[in-house]
């Protein structure tokens, strides 16, 4: 074994470094770097060896006394680090930045180029700093809001602090928000909410006074509020001009952006894209959050469904019951194995499948039951595995819309034989691309997945059986890996959003989804039932609020189904729904002001009608 430590390159032209300071093994230093007395750069943190991991220190820096820059650090070229300051692994400050006195910069913080940090400042972990931002004395940031929890390491999310942005002293930065570009806080604020571009904001908490373009003097203290811009302060937005769009990716995206970043450009850096660690990390994970066995991550929820039912062996010959009221891919992965789906209705109020109707669809040639969690709710799974057992039927459940939904708490995986995820990018846990997974309890089921969606591969060039392609990809498993960290937080906020759409909404001629003793829903889609569907969705469209329809035309009645033989009327209730049904706006990020004007607009609709 190869013991030698990496020489640190030290002093390549003209460093100057005090005798009293320490510079470790692995400190690539740049040329004419001045380090005082009592540093100490390229300090191992706590289970790394000396020399383990590189550090960088750029051209021209100057690390004053008592400072000291952990291994795995980076200063770009021309940096200013003042007496006393801590910098940790990973921490990756840019070129012409400055560090004041005293300043603590948490591992996997990212400064930009061109920032000033004032004295005594502390920057949580994962802190982000954009270019050319000022950051204030003795400003703090934070990255956990329960530092306490037993997984709270887990949701580290430091705030994003845009490009140019001004931070006054002594103000407090909450976890996973983002100080937009140009933005400027008043000292003394504490900031817990997101602050747009060029707003001024001020107090505690934090609210807008104005913006940077209307800012006057701070000297003239006739406004009230030394920042405040009395008369150019912008007009609220008017509210008819409000878009709301059906779910919001890119909101979402802006509460992640660091932790993805890092995350996606780790799997770049290392150029495993197939398999890895992430994937069976993400595998292990979404198996304890779905309180599961087993989860394997796969290439997308239709050939989630396809490998189970292969898994089972349910092919040719096989009958399959299940709804008519889903997306198409439920049942043409039933088709796909050679099986026939064998469709029952649906209950109006769920649009979940009618239990009480299963029975009389029982054939000896049905093989399984796969119901859906329609909109994020479970279907009657404790009748429906019942009637399976009875019948000695296996469960196959479409979960693409239930990621953490509940009955009797009990999560999709732990009812049936197998649960198949989609991780479709909308769906509460989305990839940024095609992706889906399986979970259960069954060794052999799992096993014959992991067969089948990788060649049925045994060594990397024998294969035991004829399989797939239908790998999950390592970087949609490492997005869904951030993601799945929020999941439970994004779907409390679901929640929270359809009780505010209720509470605005009562009265109206429209049927609400209702909650239901026993079931924990997670509002994949908010979804109404509503009289002259069309025109509400036409007058919601003129006035910004987009909608949709969870589905339009039954498998039933689909052009591609035609040869099962069914016509209009064989289930009307599925056809009922698709005539009324209509998903309002729906995502996480949703603000009140948002939910307010949709549920105002569907007021406006039938009181003017
Ligand atoms: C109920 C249902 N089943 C299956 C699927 C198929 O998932 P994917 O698009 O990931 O193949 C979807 C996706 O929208 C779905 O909503």
């Amino acid at each position: 074994m190869d013991t030698e430590e990496p020489e640190s390159e030290i002093g390549a032209v003209d460093a100057t470094i005090a005798s009293t300071a320490i510079v470790h093994p692995n400190v690539k230093l740049g040329r004419n770097v001045v380090i005082e007395d009592f540093c100490i750069v390229g300090y191992p943190p706590k289970g790394v060896q000396a020399g383990e991991l590189p550090t960088v220190i750029g051209d021209n820096v100057t690390i004053r006394t008592h400072s000291l820059i952990y291994a795995g650090a980076s200063l770009g070229n021309g940096c200013h680090v003042a007496h006393h300051v801590m910098i940790r692994e990973h921490a990756r400050i840019g070129d012409n930045s400055s560090i004041g006195m005293n300043t603590l910069v948490e591992h996997h913080c990212v400064v930009g180029r061109n920032v000033r940090i004032q004295a005594q400042a502390g920057l949580a972990e994962y802190t982000t700093i954009e270019d050319d931002a000022w950051i204030g004395p003795r400003v703090v940031t934070a990255n956990v809001y329960h530092p306490t929890c037993a997984r709270a390491k887990e949701c580290l999310a430091g705030p994003i602090i845009r490009r140019g942005a001004i931070i006054g002293g002594h103000v407090f930065i909450a976890p996973d928000i983002e100080i937009g570009a140009g933005a400027f806080v008043g000292a003394g604020s504490v900031v817990g909410r997101s602050v747009e571009d060029r707003a001024l904001v001020f107090g505690v908490p934090a609210k807008k006074i104005g913006t940077v373009d209307g800012m006057r003097c701070p000297f003239d203290m006739i406004t009230g509020s030394p920042y405040a811009a009395p008369k150019e302060e912008e007009p609220a937005p008017a509210k008819t001009s409000m878009q709301v769009p059906l779910m919001d990716l890119s909101a979402q995206y802006q509460t992640i952006k660091q932790d993805m970043r890092l995350a996606v450009d780790r799997i770049i850096l290392n150029n495993r894209f197939i398999g890895g660690k992430e994937l069976t990390e993400f595998e292990a994970d979404f198996a304890r959050f779905c309180g599961a066995e087993h989860a394997l991550g796969v290439s997308s929820g239709t050939s989630a469904l396809e490998l189970v039912l292969r898994a089972l062996e349910i092919g040719a010959g096989d009958e399959v019951i299940t709804t008519p009221h889903t997306f198409i891919a439920t049942a043409e992965a039933i088709l796909a194995v050679g099986a026939r789906p064998v469709f029952v209705d649906v209950e109006t109020a769920t649009g979940n499948l009618d239990p009480a109707l299963i029975e009389a669809a029982i054939t000896p040639r049905t093989r399984a039951i796969l119901p859906v969690h329609l909109y994020g709710r479970l279907a009657a799974m404790d009748r429906i595995c019942e009637i399976a057992r009875a019948r000695g039927l296996r469960v196959i459940e479409d979960a693409a819309q239930a990621h953490g939904a509940a009955l009797h708490g009990r999560q999709p995986g732990s009812w049936g034989d197998a649960a198949c995820f989609s991780f479709y990018p909308g769906k509460n846990l989305g990839a940024y691309g095609d992706a889906g997974g399986v979970v259960t309890n069954d060794a052999a089921i799992a096993k014959r997945v992991a067969l089948l969606r990788d060649h049925g591969r045994t060594e990397k060039y024998v294969s035991s059986v004829i399989g797939f392609n239908a790998r999950m990809d390592t970087l949609q498993a490492a997005v869904l890996g951030v993601k799945l960290r929020r999941l439970a937080k994004w779907n409390a906020a679901r929640r929270r959003i359809a009780d505010a759409y209720r509470t605005h909404l009562a009265g109206l001629p429209v049927v609400l989804p209702e909650p239901a003793a026993g079931y924990e829903d997670v509002y994949y889609v908010f979804v109404i039932r509503a009289r002259a569907r069309e025109a509400l969705r036409k007058f919601l469209n003129d006035a910004g609020v987009a909608t949709g329809i969870y589905y339009p035309v039954p498998l039933h009645l689909q052009p591609a189904l035609a040869s099962l033989g069914h016509g209009k009327g064989s289930f009307p209730v599925s056809e009922g729904l698709a005539e009324e049904i209509l998903a309002l706006p729906m995502y996480a990020e949703m603000d009140g002001d948002k939910i307010e004007y949709v549920a105002s607009k569907v007021r406006q609709f039938y009181e003017s009608r």
